[in-house]
């Protein structure tokens, strides 16, 4: 879905962005351009931001889940 128009950002894009460190508007228009012509998109990209930070953060516990039984294993070898 098209979050700003004026510079056609999507929220792939936002989370692409998300993903590669941006975690405020500011930062979202100093890369994307979002909100930097008539703004009417700020709300949504905010939202969009937030989202995409959660499901940032969602993704990364299986992670630390995944490494947690390799890590009991090696303190139970030692
Ligand atoms: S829709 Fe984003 S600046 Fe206009």
């Amino acid at each position: 879905m098209y979050v700003c128009i004026c510079n056609a950002v999507t929220e792939r894009h936002i989370g692409e962005a998300v993903s590669e460190g941006v975690s405020t508007l500011r930062e979202l228009r100093t890369r994307l351009g979002v909100a930097g012509e008539c703004g009417r998109c700020a709300t949504c990209a905010r939202d969009c931001l937030r989202t995409a930070m959660a499901e940032q953060t969602t993704t990364a516990k299986p992670a630390m889940t995944a490494f947690a039984p390799s890590y009991s294993l090696a303190v139970e070898a030692v």
